[in-house]
């Protein structure tokens, strides 16, 4: 569906769509789908993918760079010569450290939600001056620890501010600290990913009665909070709607600096949301065009008297991720070809649960791992769980996948492959990084390993198997 304001941000010949596609000319997109197939080929032929094998994950190194490029490039176009940003990769995205480790040496610092990804984010060699500590259930040994390192906290609520009160008394910390806000400026496509809505759990509810005094009154008694942080969605979030978050918090940073009579906000963490085109190869939008979308919408907030946090975690790694699996079986039911693979709610949960909001591309390999020629057939792909939703894709119209083929579901780098759901007890499956060699041919390194069936077991309790016996 296309939206009539998308384009309110100018963009020349760009057409947008209420799902945040455009048809923006992305150059890197040719270049990307090359990558993947000779990347496809070299699993089956370097044998990280076979009858024993059947399902992998790979990750396109190259292209992961070539994003985190195109993020720090769009910001440094439309900010002040000097100011400071920090771009901090939303570990929920992909929390794998030998990616957070690439991140980071892209410039590329975390944004963490939880113990674990906070561990994770150290773990990669995050600095603490570029992590930020964003959960919405932070308890009081996790706000200790993120003050005793000196990481940036943004506090969820007025409870939360109360806990940082007690720990800050005397602590010296840091850590620079701000509160998250809830602008209200409504949802998106995906009601599960709009956390800007009026009744969102996020932030404080910047538009409900007396909100909006208390924030500013919470600074003006806090000389020690300087930083004001909204994410007003994600996938499926209109541009424009999201610049509108981002014109509101700071509206409110101008007005407590007005307030306070002195520069106390002197930085905005505008979140993250970009979304992703899963329609196509293209990877629009791009940073670029909300970048300068945010400079025309927000000027104030890139004359270089704000600096900047960004927090985006789908858009920088969803499109450099591919699953692969085998065709273990090519079926038919009811008229409809149906080819079994090893992929499924294991790997894509989002998508077999809610195929509507998160559907898929799947591309076709044959058996050597050549992308397969052929008519396009209407099929099912689906996956190998004991449910008879578990599909990846569902009258999806591709070369006729065969027993012994590969179906890859494309632009699963962000929230699939590293989010194990452990339906049927399916193990993990491996992840392999993947870089050109120059010489026409691809290298792998081990990002994760796969999941062994010892592991499986022990990990459901195999150490207590007799614990609820009498
Ligand atoms: C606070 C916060 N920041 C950043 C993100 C990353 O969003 P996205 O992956 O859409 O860029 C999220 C996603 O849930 C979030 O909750």
């Amino acid at each position: 569906m296309r939206s009539d304001t998308e384009n309110a941000d100018g963009t020349e010949g760009v057409v947008a769509h209420d799902d945040g596609r455009t048809d923006e000319v992305d150059a890197s997109a040719e270049g990307r789908a090359a990558r993947r197939d000779a990347a496809v080929r070299a699993a089956v032929e370097q044998g990280l993918l076979d009858a024993g094998t059947p399902l992998v994950a790979l990750l396109d190194v190259t292209g992961i760079r070539e994003s985190a490029a195109g993020l720090r490039t769009a910001f440094e176009a439309v900010t002040a010569p000097g100011t400071p940003v920090l771009h901090a990769f939303a570990v929920k995205a992909s929390p794998l450290v030998p990616v957070l480790r690439l991140l980071r040496a892209e410039g590329i610092g975390a944004e963490v939600a939880s113990p674990g990804e906070l561990a994770l984010a150290r773990a990669a060699g995050v600095e603490p001056e570029r992590t930020v500590l964003d959960s919405p259930a932070k308890t009081p040994a996790e706000l200790r620890e993120a003050l005793a390192l000196g990481i940036a906290v943004n506090a969820d609520n007025p409870q939360e501010l109360a806990r940082l009160d007690a720990l800050m008394a005397g602590s010296g910390s840091r850590s620079p600290l701000g509160i998250r806000v809830n602008p209200q400026v409504g949802g998106g496509s995906i009601e599960a990913l709009s956390t800007a809505t009026a009744t969102s759990k996020f932030g404080v509810a910047l538009r409900d009665e007396g909100a909006r005094e208390w924030v500013v009154r919470a600074y003006l008694d806090r000389p020690w909070l300087t930083r004001l942080h909204a994410h007003t969605g994600s996938q499926g979030i209109a541009l424009t709607m999201m610049a509108r978050g981002v014109a509101e918090t700071y509206e409110l940073a101008e007005e407590i600096n007005r307030r306070a009579g002195r520069h106390q906000v002197d930085t905005v963490d505008i979140g993250g949301g970009l979304p992703v085109n899963f329609a196509s190869e293209a990877s629009t939008p791009t940073y670029g065009r909300y970048a300068r979308l945010l400079s025309e919408t927000v000027p104030g907030l890139f004359d270089g008297r704000y600096g900047l946090v960004t927090e985006f975690g789908r858009s920088l790694l969803a499109k450099h991720g591919t699953v692969v699996a085998r065709v273990e079986y090519a079926k038919s039911a009811g008229g409809r070809p149906v080819a079994v693979t090893h992929a499924g709610v294991q790997v894509a949960t989002r998508t077999v649960y809610a195929p509507a909001s998160w559907p898929l591309r799947i591309a076709a390999y044959d058996a050597k791992g050549r992308p397969k020629e052929g008519p396009a057939v209407v099929q099912d792909v689906a996956g190998p769980a004991c449910f008879a939703g578990d599909l990846l894709a569902q009258g999806q119209s591709l070369p006729l996948l065969e027993q012994g083929d590969y179906a890859a579901a494309l632009d699963t780098g962000a929230y699939y492959f590293a989010h194990h759901y452990a339906y049927n007890s399916l193990p993990r499956p491996g992840i392999h990084g993947f870089t050109p060699d120059g010489t026409g041919g691809v290298t792998f390194a081990t990002v994760r390993a796969p999941q062994t069936v010892e592991e499986i077991v022990a990990e459901a309790g195999a150490a207590h198997t007799d614990a609820l016996l009498p």
